[in-house]
């Protein structure tokens, strides 16, 4: 949620920021902008829109000889996307400009303070009152007026500060909202994730909750907020930039989904070993004693990641036997959850920043809980504060729809499940064994899976001009139809609703009529011909079915087949385990319907990346 870049050192900094945000436009693209200190002073260029319309405008200022500067792209919180309300924020003198990230809670109150005292606002954002807060500590000393500022705040946020008063010095400060400092010669740089600077160095620190930066161009001084010194190691990012580009691919997103044969092939690792006890998970603290004296499990997260959770549900009552719930992190903390010492909470976050679940990760662990993170980023908020972590091993996802991060959960969930079943002696070795083996064979089959792209792709040109669509399974099925769905909502704009095949006929089944599209999961042996009345009820209502089958659960493709109007299959694994085939067929309908209507897949409206406000 709203990205930032900073830069100081020997070069100009205009283009250094500007190709920054381009990389952080995933985090919001409602507006941009720029402050650079010239030898003409300070220059604050923003629009609203993309990169591209900044650019646009950039063209008619001259900010060369400026090497010190910082840049935001922006999703809008308070205030609509708008010249005015895009970042950087000045305090109307241009002394002292501001980017940020996050919310500032009490900016009403603050803001009445100081209109007050003569200040005059030109927004409606909360952050133009950190600058002028700035501006108003300011006694000659930056660091010390930041200070003073951020001890008023309430709220969340992420900082860069940049002062005409004292322009060899860049400020970052942050407060829930991630802010990362790159480690370059003679030039260091501000931002809110790696794929911001990774061009320019691989050494960072990840600042922590509470603790500021003054960047110069031959340091870097890290402090608390209140002005203590600190010292911390820098982090060493050992992944490439190619990973973070399109590689060929016409989107983020269609790269992302053929990445996941390889980044299933990582998340399982060394996890999956040849022999007896198959499991290994050394990364965790807990001892099989303590996952035995567990008595519930909570999976908390947002979106996608939820989806996830519904099928790591199902994996950990099934296997590892011990009841686990579900919840969307934005209603969990308020439902009065009953955890305790014997709670195993499971936080699942790809960017490892959204505010609700790291909410969540705090609440529980303030009740006493243990708590297990399941994230793509390390050095990320959730995966420092969690008790454990498992890393999925997906590698940086870019596009805003999350396709590999949610495949990597599902098998990260698999091997948790498996570990603690391990541990709770729930599962016999004659069951163990297979779905060990079928795991294993996860990555090969996804290549499969991919190679029905083309036919996937005309059935979306077909139904990209429809205005609602279905989605209907059970069990695993319906857990992956809720992804399937809210995949196609969210790029191509058009309509679906996700149903547990058996509910519909209690209400939503009068919505169907003549040519409803309804694309039915059926690759549940156990289930298969409950969901195949399930399909005719609404053939026999009009709707034109796209089933998806597996071999041996839906007994065969012919039979699903000769049903329905058309069939994908996906290849044969074990049960439990076709969610993490089935979704790519869903995965690339998604794509294709974007594609057909001609939207911008890798950036839907109103979307971002990583969620950073409650
Ligand atoms: C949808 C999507 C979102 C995220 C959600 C949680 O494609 O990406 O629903 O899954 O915002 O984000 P993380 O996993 O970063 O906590």
């Amino acid at each position: 949620m709203c990205g930032i870049m900073g830069y100081i050192g020997a070069k100009p900094s205009e283009r250094i920021i500007v190709e920054g945000l381009r990389k952080l436009e995933y985090r919001g693209y409602d507006s941009a902008g720029i402050a650079v200190c010239t030898d003409s002073g300070m220059k604050v260029v923003k629009a609203k829109g993309r990169i591209k319309e900044l650019e646009n405008r950039l063209n008619g200022h001259d900010l060369a000889t400026g090497t010190v500067g910082i840049g935001h792209t922006r999703w809008a919180t308070h205030g609509k996307p708008s010249d005015e309300n895009s970042h950087p924020h000045t305090d109307g003198q241009m002394k002292v400009s501001v980017v940020h990230n996050g919310i500032i809670e009490n900016y009403m109150e603050l803001k009445k303070e100081l209109e007050e005292t003569g200040v005059r606002f030109v927004s409606e954002t909360d952050t133009e009152v950190i600058s002028h807060l700035i501006a108003s500590e300011y006694e000659g000393d930056i660091v010390r007026a930041v200070q003073r500022a951020t001890a008023r705040m309430r709220g969340a946020y992420a900082l860069a500060v940049l002062s005409e008063q004292e322009p060899d010095k860049l400020i970052a400060a942050r407060l829930h909202s991630p802010l990362i400092i790159g480690l370059g010669d003679g030039e260091h740089f501000i931002g809110s994730d790696i794929p911001a600077i990774l061009e320019h160095t691989r050494d960072v620190y990840i600042l922590d909750d509470g603790e500021m930066a003054v960047l110069t161009r031959d340091a870097v001084e890290l402090m608390t907020i209140e002005g203590n010194p600190i010292a911390k190691e820098p982090f060493r990012v050992n992944w490439d930039l190619a990973v973070a580009e399109k590689d060929g691919f016409d989107h983020f997103m269609l790269k992302e989904i053929h990445e996941q044969p390889r980044a299933y092939r990582d998340t399982i690792g060394n996890r999956l070993l040849g022999a007896y006890p198959w499991v290994h998970l050394p990364e965790l603290t807990l001892t099989p004693e303590r996952i035995r004296l567990f008595r519930r499990v909570h999976i908390v997260a947002c979106g996608t990641a939820y989806h996830a959770g519904l099928v790591g549900k199902q994996a950990l009552e099934r296997w590892a036997r011990i009841p686990a719930e579900a919840d969307v992190a934005s209603e969990y903390r308020y439902r009065s959850p009953l955890v305790a010492e014997d709670t195993l909470v499971i936080v699942v976050s790809q960017s490892g920043e959204t505010a609700d679940t790291l909410a969540a990760l705090r609440e529980a662990k303030r009740q006493g809980a243990h708590v297990i993170a399941i994230t793509n980023v390390v050095g990320s908020s959730v995966a420092r504060e969690a008790d454990d972590v498992l890393f999925t091993m997906a590698g940086p996802e870019i596009s805003v729809a999350s396709t590999k991060a949610y495949s990597t959960q599902l098998l990260a969930f698999y091997i948790l499940a498996l570990h603690m079943a391990r541990a709770r002696r729930s599962l016999p070795d004659e069951e163990f064994a297979p779905i060990v083996e079928a795991l294993r064979k996860l990555p090969e089959q996804a290549e499969q899976a991919l190679k029905q792209a083309e036919e996937i792709r005309s059935y979306a040109e077909e139904i990209s001009h429809h205005r609602h669509l279905f989605f209907l399974g059970r069990g695993m099925d319906y857990a992956v139809a809720q992804e399937g769905s809210l995949k196609l909502k969210e790029i191509s704009y058009i309509h679906s609703e996700a149903y547990a095949a058996g509910e519909l006929k209690h209400g939503t089944l009068a919505l169907i009529e003549e040519g409803t599209p309804v694309v039915a999961l059926a690759t549940q042996p156990e289930l298969y011909e409950k969901t195949v009345s399930n399909i005719r009820e609404v053939m026999a209502r009009g709707a034109t079915v796209l089933g998806i089958a597996s071999p041996s659960g839906s007994r065969g493709d012919a039979n699903l087949a000769s049903r329905v109007d058309r069939v994908l299959t996906i290849p044969d694994t074990h049960p439990m385990l076709t969610p993490a085939l089935s979704v790519i067929p869903l995965q690339l309908l998604a794509y294709y319907a974007s594609t057909a209507l001609g939207y911008d897949v890798d950036k839907p409206r109103n979307l971002a990346k990583s969620v950073t406000v409650e």
